[in-house]
């Protein structure tokens, strides 16, 4: 049912300095990309196996800026797994108790494919998003 970790989500409060951060330790760190529909500028860091995308507030209402309030030096904001059916892994989930963030169905993510976040408060702690993989 689950397939690769797409990326590990990490918010930061400075992202020029994390991005030369993780410049001078030899990361390949893409340009800053806004994304205005979710409130974000990223910053995607890409791995051999994963990628790590950096996540800066873009405008008032930016979902970032309370967990930035409760976290000042940035955090880890989220993990993503690839699924092969959202609309099964959304059923499964939920069907195990999980509560799904939102309307509980899928919502363009930050890569233009169909994701579902679970509730962290049923996930011991962290935010999961489950992203639709693209099918081959
Ligand atoms: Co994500």
């Amino acid at each position: 049912m689950l397939g690769p970790l797409n990326h590990i989500a990490i918010a930061v409060p400075d992202l020029a300095g994390a991005v030369a951060l993780y410049g001078k330790i030899g990361a390949m760190v893409s340009p800053p990309h806004d994304l205005p529909e979710h409130g974000v500028t990223v910053v995607f860091i890409q791995f051999l196996n994963t990628k790590i995308e950096l996540l800066y507030p873009l405008g008032e209402d930016s979902p970032i800026r309370s967990f930035l309030a409760k976290n000042p030096s940035g955090g880890i904001h989220h993990i993503c797994f690839e699924v092969d059916d959202i609309h099964a892994t959304g059923r499964k989930v939920s069907g195990l108790g999980v509560r799904m963030l939102g309307s509980g169905n899928p919502k363009a993510g930050a890569h233009g494919l169909p994701v579902l976040f679970a509730h962290p408060a049923d996930f011991f702690g962290t935010l999961v998003e489950f992203e639709q993989a693209i099918a081959t």
